[in-house]
C-alpha cells in the first residue's frame, strides 16, 4: 500500500514537518517509538521519530541530511512513498515521577519530545521542556514547539539570539546546583552532550533516560548495526530501545561507531543533487 504525503511544510531552512498517511501505525504508536520508511522497494530504510498523529497520518519532523531525506522532502503533498513500517522499538514507561525535564538539541528530539511531554503531563507530572537550537535561523515557529503540552517551556540557542543562551546541560547543571527538585530526565540529541548530562545527573542520582541514536540498517534486529552496550550487555537500539538508562550506557563506543558510513553517504547525496540539477 502506498502512503500519501498530506503535509510538507518548512520549519526552518533544513527541517520540515512531514505528515504521511499510515493508518495502522497511527492507531498503535506510543510515545518513545519510531517508524521506518522506504520511499520505494529498493530504497534505504530510514528510521524516524513520530511527533504526533493527525487522524490516520503520522506527523514527523525531518531534516534534509542525505539522499533519502532530500528525496522525501522533495516529494510534494499528494505524492506517495512505498512503506511505513512500525511502530518500532519500545514505548516509554509513562509514570508519575514528580518534576520531569525533557531536553533536546536535535530534530529527532524536537519531534519525540512532544508526545512524551504530553503523556507525562497527562500522567500528573510537572513537565519542564527545554528545546535547544544553534541560532535564530534554526529556531522553529512557536506553533511547532511544545508550549501547549508542558508546564514550563524553555528555548535555548547557542549564541543567545533567541531565548536563553547556552545548552540544556548548562541549565540543568545550574538548577541542580541551586537545589531545584528534578525527579526524572528524558533527553536526546548530540551524543557528546548526552554523555555530559549523564555525568551531571549521576552525581545527583537523578534517573536519566536518553535516546541512544545509532545508525540502523535493517531496523528489525537482524544486522546488529544499531548495537549499544548497557551495563556491559549488548542491546539493539531498534528492538530494545531507542531509550536507555544514561547511567548504564557506554557512550564512547556509540560515539566511535556513529560516523561509520559517512564517506558513502556523502557520495550518495552528491549523486542525487547532481541528478536533480540535471
Ligand atoms: C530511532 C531514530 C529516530 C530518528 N528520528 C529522526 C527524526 O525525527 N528526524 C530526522 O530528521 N531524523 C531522524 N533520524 C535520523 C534519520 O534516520 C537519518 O537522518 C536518515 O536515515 C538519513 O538518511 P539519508 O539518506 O537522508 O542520509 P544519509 O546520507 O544516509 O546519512 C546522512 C547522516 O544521517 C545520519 N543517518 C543516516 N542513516 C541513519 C540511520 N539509519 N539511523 C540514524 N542516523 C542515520 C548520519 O548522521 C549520517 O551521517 C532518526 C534516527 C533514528 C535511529
Ligand atoms: S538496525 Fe539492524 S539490528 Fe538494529
Amino acid at each position: 500500500m502506498a502512503h500519501e504525503i498530506v503535509r510538507n511544510e518548512p520549519l526552518n531552512y533544513q527541517d520540515y514537518l512531514v505528515a504521511i498517511r499510515a493508518p495502522e501505525v497511527a492507531a498503535k504508536i506510543k510515545p518513545g517509538q519510531f517508524v521506518v520508511m522506504m520511499l520505494h522497494d529498493k530504497g534505504e530504510r530510514i528510521p524516524m521519530s513520530v511527533r504526533t498523529t493527525e487522524g490516520d497520518a503520522i506527523v514527523m519532523y525531518i531534516r534534509k541530511v542525505g539522499k533519502t531525506t532530500h528525496q522525501l522532502i522533495d516529494t510534494p503533498v499528494g505524492g506517495t512513498i512505498k512503506h511505513v513500517i512500525g511502530p518500532q522499538g519500545q514505548p516509554l514507561k509513562i509514570e508519575k515521577h514528580g518534576t520531569v525535564v525533557i531536553a533536546t538539541d536535535s530534530v529527532c528530539g524536537h519531534a519525540w519530545s512532544y508526545s512524551v511531554a504530553k503523556a507525562l503531563r497527562e500522567a500528573g507530572n510537572y513537565v519542564i521542556d527545554i528545546q535547544c537550537f544553534a541560532d535564530e535561523k534554526e529556531v522553529y515557529p512557536e506553533w511547532a514547539l511544545n508550549k501547549n503540552v508542558c508546564d514550563e517551556h524553555h528555548v535555548m540557542t547557542k549564541d543567545g539570539s533567541v531565548g536563553e543562551k547556552g545548552h540544556y546541560t548548562i541549565l540543568i547543571k545550574q538548577w541542580l546546583a541551586e537545589g531545584r527538585q528534578i525527579d526524572f530526565i528524558y533527553a536526546g540529541g548530540e551524543l557528546i552532550k548526552l554523555k555530559h548530562l549523564a555525568r551531571i545527573t549521576r552525581k545527583y542520582n537523578i534517573p536519566t533516560w536518553v535516546e541512544a541514536h545509532q545508525l540502523m540498517i535493517d531496523a528489525s534486529g537482524m544486522c546488529g548495526a544499531c548495537r549499544v552496550f548497557v551495563a556491559g550487555e549488548m542491546k539493539l537500539t531498534c528492538i530494545d530501545g531507542p531509550f536507555f538508562d544514561a547511567h548504564k550506557l557506554d557512550f564512547d563506543s556509540m560515539i566511535n561507531r556513529y560516523s561509520t558510513y559517512a564517506a558513502e553517504e556523502k557520495i550518495a547525496l552528491e549523486r542525487y543533487l547532481a541528478q536533480k540539477r540535471g
